[in-house]
């Protein structure tokens, strides 16, 4: 699971591919490399380690020519290594690629190469392509390639260069995303539009099982059987405006852009697409990973208690085989801030096949959950680099409240004066969010006491949990504290032996009918000697004493975690920092995760 980026044109290839890199570090950052036809060989290099490595390598070195591909790597397959970084080279450097994906069935292909007297030098499922794509080579590329497609299994995109044509690159496509990106008179392959929007105004997302040759002077599209197939390049749609702050970490500076994004609203919500869509739907499904099926569960709550109706939200990834409670008046909602998340397109795509009509929130208009959508809502939110979700989570949550005010409405399971008093709450929550960021040295207090715990537990009931799930995820990835989140309730059957001296519970409580519980378990945590921090509104901070006290701006319950995430999100930056982390790019994992 990776970035690949591809270049043939009239520019050095070394910078153009470096830049698509850097916009696809977010799909993993283990390692890169580049490999380019310097009109005689394949040049190639590689590092483990950031893109800072590899340009600290390619600056000690003469790469020089027109056509070339890149890689960044998220190891699923063998270390991080310089050996196990791509592209991977054939035998005598005859074709070198680059992959994003996973090959299935590499150990028979690796067994039988081997029989052959190839030797693999690597641990990975990738090396096996470029060894196989020679091995069928008999004097045309084409052909290789598709002799080798109907071999290699499992899902994937490949680029390709050989040392055979100097100025052509392949693209393949077998299920995971591609993009063929055309500027002046160059192409690009790309995992997505950022990595070649600078210079590629005009773009197509490869279709499955195709193959694309790309050379200075065009492009051709071809099935897997070698069979000339018909394409065109659409213009490429603006994307939101990337308002990076210099010399801030990006998670900081994105959880600071919160007001802004949620100011800025949403084009023509609801259009008359997701109103018709809603309008349709007699049930909900909702799927998302990560962040983005956190903020599913808040959606759960609001439909609950504003629509009366009972939604489920799925993890993606546990959505495999449940076609039977898929019907024709099912609304899908896929959650993704990427858009490319491979759990939750394969979740999508199963869904729409068993019937299902598709709405994607998704915080990349050109994305390949907006292309499968039947309708989509983009959050605006800009373009969001840290690995951990936090502006775009906001933004989720933000447009799934709008929707179900919407739904309530279309389906008048609420009176109009209700849906007039819901939408004024919603319309005060960017103000209040700019309250919450006023508090910042106070989080970061907080949070410095919070980087010593043994453990962090994030506790809260209903729409307070689905909060402290996200409070909890965000405080394990980025600063690696041990966390977990649990329903306040369920705390005395079982989790409370864990109540101890070091640990911290964090208690989300925001809802004034849950005030009694929500104080019961501040002091249940605290006379078994853990420490306390308590998240709570305004008006109810009074009645929860605790070690610390963070209030947020009255609003709805259901409403609430639009406020309180953005407190637990300063917990898990400040603590993480403190911690000597490296906040935008936590280990092991990544921003977009496109392998299932
Ligand atoms: C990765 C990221 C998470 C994110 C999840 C879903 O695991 O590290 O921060 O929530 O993917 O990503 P998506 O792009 O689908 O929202």
């Amino acid at each position: 699971m990776c970035g690949i980026v591809g270049y043939v044109g009239n520019r050095d290839a070394v910078p153009v591919l470096l830049q698509g890199l850097r916009s696809l570090e977010y799909r993993g950052y283990d390692s890169s490399g580049v490999a380019v036809h310097n009109g005689a060989n394949l040049c190639v290099v590689k590092r483990a380690g950031r893109l800072s490595a590899l340009e600290d390598a390619l600056a000690q070195r003469e790469v020089n020519g027109r056509c070339g591909i890149g890689h960044t790597r998220w190891a699923t397959h063998g270390i991080a290594t310089d050996k196990n970084a791509h592209p991977f080279v054939s035998s005598y450097g005859k074709f070198a690629v680059v992959h994003n994906g996973i090959v299935s069935n590499y150990l028979p292909i690796a067994a039988f190469l081997r029989e052959r007297g190839v030797s693999l030098v690597s641990d990975t499922d990738s090396e096996v392509i470029a060894h196989l794509i020679d091995y069928y080579y008999t004097g045309d590329v084409l052909s290789a390639l598709c002799r080798a497609m109907s071999v290699l299994k499992g899902s994937f995109a490949l680029g390709v260069v050989s040392v055979y044509e100097p100025n052509v690159i392949y693209g393949v496509r077998k299920d995971s995303p591609l993009i063929v990106g055309e500027g002046n008179k160059e192409f690009a392959l790309c995992s997505d539009i950022s990595g070649i929007s600078d210079f590629c105004d005009r773009y197509f997302p490869l279709e499955n099982d195709r193959i694309v040759r790309l050379a200075e002077g065009g492009a051709a599209l071809f099935d897997f059987t070698g069979r000339t197939r018909a394409f065109s390049f659409q213009k490429r749609e603006r994307e939101e405006a990337d308002d990076r702050e210099e010399g801030a970490d990006d998670m900081l500076s994105e959880i600071r852009q919160i007001p802004a994004s949620l100011f800025l609203g949403y084009e023509s919500f609801p259009s008359t697409e997701v109103a018709r869509a809603l309008n349709g739907a007699k049930d909900f499904l909702v799927l998302g990973c990560g962040s983005a099926y956190h903020a599913g569960l808040v959606f759960c709550e609001a439909m609950r208690e504003i629509a009366g109706v009972h939604v489920r939200a799925e993890i993606a990834s546990e959505f495999l085989t449940e076609k039977s409670c898929i019907t024709k008046d099912t609304l899908v909602i896929a959650v993704s801030q990427s858009g490319e998340t491979a759990d939750t397109l394969l979740a999508a795509d199963l869904a729409k096949k068993s019937g299902a009509k598709l709405l994607a929130v998704c915080n990349v208009r050109a994305s390949s959950l907006t292309r499968l959508a039947d309708v989509s809502l983009v959050t605006r939110c800009g373009r969001e680099r840290a690995v951990a979700a936090t502006k775009s989570y906001v933004a989720q949550v933000h447009s799934l409240l709008m929707i179900c005010l919407e739904y309530a409405h279309i389906s008048a399971k609420i009176t109009k004066d209700q849906y007039v008093f819901y939408q004024r709450e919603l319309a005060l929550l960017p103000e209040k969010t700019e309250e919450v960021i006023r508090s910042e040295p106070f989080l970061e207090k907080v949070a410095l006491a919070l980087k010593d715990a043994t453990a962090v537990f994030f506790l809260g009931r209903k729409g307070d949990y689905a909060a402290a799930r996200e409070g909890s995820l965000k405080l394990k990835e980025v600063s690696y504290l041990f966390s977990e989140a649990y329903p306040s309730g369920e705390l005395k059957h079982g989790t409370l032996a864990l109540m101890e001296g070091g640990v911290y519970g964090v208690i989300v409580a925001t809802d004034p009918l849950l005030l009694e519980k929500n104080a019961a378990t501040v002091s249940e945590i605290v006379c078994r000697g853990a420490s306390s921090v308590v998240v709570a509104s305004e008006s109810l901070v009074s009645d929860l004493p605790a070690e610390y006290v963070v209030a947020i701006p009255d609003t709805l319950p259901v409403f609430s975690p639009v406020l309180s995430a953005i407190v637990m999100q300063y917990f898990a930056y400040f603590a993480a920092k403190a911690r000597g982390c490296d906040v935008d790019k936590p280990r092991n994992l990544a921003k977009s995760v496109t392998v299932e």
